[in-house]
């Protein structure tokens, strides 16, 4: 019996929100040895001491960020950094043979006009057409082949899987969709800002980038392939006071008279045996209690006949689906390992 090697793995950004949840699910990966994990400002000090939560799992200490090192201590690499940060590292990563999963946002765009336009100066633009937009879903085939995956936004996952089967199917008007999202704190990321303090959180429920919020345009670009034309979307997301966890609740117009039993049929043709996607029955609708801490996707349909509107409601763990799950599950396909390898743990109740 021949015995894999597993796969060498750093994790750039290791003491963020998604950076620490990538390593709670690599640590229980049969395939994988964590070999680097990085941090600029507790470089030095050892990850279980930064977090207690991996005492007597991870002996591993915190590293700068030295690109060419890196590489060579790994053959994947996920980059858990901020926008505009991760681009400067992942060229080198690659030219030094690493396959990267870029969690952040500097990879997903295709266009480099769009991508000036939202988030500024690109250092790697060539990068951005030789990447791979990484919806296992939706484009499975060429993750495989990848060494660049631009893992999706959270909030663009939640988004894009509830709409792909409609427009896939052109069953639904392009123009006029509204897309009205919830997600926890966890969302913006670990540092500590003044609107995300307990006091300023708790206790309260409100919108934010109404006018322009940046995964706008990443999930007009994945939409608008599924449908074949340019679309817009008026997307609107809440800032809700829960830990983690995504709800999104999507309205778009019928192309023709429909029920919720032809949305079910539609939705559980297209996902089928999709591992991470549950097409929930009729009359059921996703809590975001029952996808935390795991990779799964619940999607929940309902045709209003009064209004003749078809409504969805999407909900993923922003950390899991929406970051380093879908990324471990991106990893398997580029590793041409069991895509749901070290992905299938249960949601805790309560
Ligand atoms: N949070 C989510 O739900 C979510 C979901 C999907 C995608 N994302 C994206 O994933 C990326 C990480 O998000 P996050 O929420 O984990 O962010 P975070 O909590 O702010 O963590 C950022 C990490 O990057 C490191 N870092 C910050 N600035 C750096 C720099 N200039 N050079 C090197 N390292 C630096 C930090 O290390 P030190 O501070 O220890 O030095 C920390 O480990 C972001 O691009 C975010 O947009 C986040």
């Amino acid at each position: 019996m021949s015995i894999e090697p597993k796969i060498r793995v750093g994790v750039l950004g290791a003491t963020g929100y998604t950076g620490v949840e990538l390593v709670r699910l690599l640590l229980q990966h049969p395939n994988v040895t964590i070999t680097t994990l990085t941090s600029e400002r507790s470089a030095g000090e050892k990850y279980a001491d930064v977090f207690p939560t991996f005492r007597g799992q991870c002996d591993l200490k915190l590293e700068k960020i030295h690109a060419k090192e890196v590489a060579k201590q790994t053959t994947m690499v996920f980059s858990c950094l901020p926008h505009q940060t991760s681009m400067h590292h992942v060229p080198t990563l690659i030219d030094y043979g690493s396959k990267v999963i870029d969690l952040s946002a500097d990879f997903r765009l295709d266009k480099l006009k769009v991508f000036a336009e939202w988030y500024g100066e690109h250092s790697a633009p060539s990068l951005l057409k030789e990447k791979t937009y990484g919806l296992p879903e939706l484009n499975r085939e060429a993750i495989k082949d990848a060494f660049l995956t631009a893992n999706p936004g959270c909030y663009p996952t939640a988004t894009i899987l509830g709409l792909a089967p409609l427009l896939k199917e052109q069953l639904i008007v392009t123009s006029g969709i509204i897309c009205d999202a919830k997600s926890g704190v966890s969302g913006a990321g670990r540092p500590p800002k003044q609107l995300n303090v307990y006091g300023e959180v708790n206790e309260t429920l409100r919108p934010y980038g109404v006018d322009k919020h940046r995964h706008t345009p990443e999930i007009e670009q994945e939409l608008s392939k599924l449908a074949a034309k340019d679309l817009l979307i008026r997307f609107t997301p809440h800032l809700i006071p829960m830990d983690r966890g995504i709800l999104a609740t999507i309205y778009a117009k019928p192309i023709k008279k429909m029920s919720t039993k032809d949305l079910l049929l539609v939705f559980e043709k297209f996902y089928g045996k999709e591992p991470f996607v549950r097409v929930l029955g009729e009359g059921q609708f996703p809590n975001t209690k029952h996808v935390r801490g795991t990779n799964y996707c619940d999607i929940g349909v309902h045709y209003d006949a009064r209004m003749e509107l078809i409504i969805i409601t999407s909900a993923i763990d922003n950390l899991c689906k929406g970051a380093a799950g879908q990324a471990v599950q991106n990893m398997n396909l580029m590793s041409g390992l069991t895509e749901t390898t070290g992905l299938m743990g249960t949601a805790l109740v309560p």
